[in-house]
Formats: structure tokens, sequence, C-alpha cells
């Protein structure tokens, strides 16, 4: 797995340090406030998971899954619920958490999705921002790093439903999905 990595982008020690900085904010911004997190499957769970250790307030957590890509490494524009929420959002500050803002549609249809709900507040927190690749006007609350015009796995982010589970970001070898 790791032979097929051209480079380390961002590497362990760096997303532990970032993602514990963005749990003190998250701690700070919403201490007495209803919290609910969401994360977006699959390529969140990493990044939530560290995330909440380090949130120092009560908080819920549920997934949602949406199916966006029409292959691999290319946005289709389409967005559709394949994993809605077990819980009711109404009237509770709700906070988003992506792994990758790309193209930006699938948080647009997210957060359209979601405020139809009437949540108290809406905010996302991203891990990675790809400003290059945006297609629609929408932008995170909160985001880890902003990164380059790459594609880009590790840390819940796949190939395939590869390589979700390196401890680092990495680029990927173009070989890699040339074949
Ligand atoms: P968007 O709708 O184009 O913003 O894309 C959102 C989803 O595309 C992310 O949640 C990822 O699953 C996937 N994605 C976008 N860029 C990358 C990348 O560089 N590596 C892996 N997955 C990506
Ligand atoms: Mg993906």
């Amino acid at each position: 797995m790791e032979e097929q990595i051209e480079k380390v982008l961002i590497s362990e020690e760096e997303l532990k340090k970032r993602v514990s900085q963005l749990g003190e904010e998250i701690t700070k911004d919403y201490r007495g406030k209803d919290l609910l997190i969401i994360g977006i499957f699959k390529g969140a769970v990493p990044f939530l998971a560290d995330l909440i250790r380090h949130i120092k307030i009560p908080l819920r957590y549920d997934f949602m899954a949406v199916s966006s890509y029409g292959s691999a490494t290319r946005s289709s524009g389409a967005v559709r619920i394949l994993k809605d929420l077990d819980t009711s959002v109404e009237d509770v500050h709700v906070l988003i958490v992506e792994d990758i803002v790309d193209t930006g549609l699938t948080l647009k249809y997210l957060k359209e999705n979601l405020s139809r709900r009437h949540p108290q507040s809406l905010k996302v927190i991203t891990l990675l921002d790809k400003p290059e690749r945006r297609e629609v006007d929408v932008q995170p609350d909160y985001n880890g790093f902003v990164i380059p015009n790459e594609f880009v796995v590790g840390y819940g982010l796949d190939f395939n439903e590869i390589f979700r589970n390196l401890p680092y970001i990495g680029i990927l070898k173009p070989e890699a999905y040339e074949k």
C-alpha cells in the first residue's frame, strides 16, 4: 500500500496537532450549547473519532452516508442520501464533520438538506479543503488544512475504498489510478 504513495502531504504528527487545536476551538465555541456532531460516512470517521476526544463538552454524534461520485476521482454532481440520521436536529446546534471539501457539491446539498430540518445552528468542519476545485459557493466554518489540487488518500480518504487506514495524508502515485 505505502509503495503507491508518491509523498506524504500531511504527517501523522501534523494531523494530531491540528486536530487537537480544532477540538479546543470547538470546545470554546460550543460551551453551554446542545451540540450534535454529524459525521459523513465513510471518509470522516478517523477525523471524527480523533476530534471528539479533544472536545471537552457534552456532545452527541450521528452519521449520514451520501453518494456523490460518478467515478473514483471525478464528481458527477448528483448527491443522494444512502443513510439518514437516527436523530432529530430540530433546535440543536449541528456541526457537520467532513473529510474534504472538493467541488463543494456534497456539502452544499447537505447544508440545504439539514437546514430544512430547522437546527438551531448549522456549521461545517472539514479536515481538508481544496478551494481550487470549487464549483459551488460553499465554505467550511472550520478547516484543518488547505491543500493543493491533488488527489489525496489516507486518514479516512480513499481511492476505490483502499488507503483509508493510512495514518497520514498522502498523494497517490499516478500509476496507482491509471491502471
Ligand atoms: P465534493 O462533493 O466534490 O466536495 O466531494 C466530496 C467527496 O469527494 C469527499 O467527501 C470525498 O469522499 C471525495 N473526494 C474529493 N476529493 C478527494 C481526494 O482528493 N481524495 C479522496 N477523496 C476525495
Ligand atoms: Mg470517497
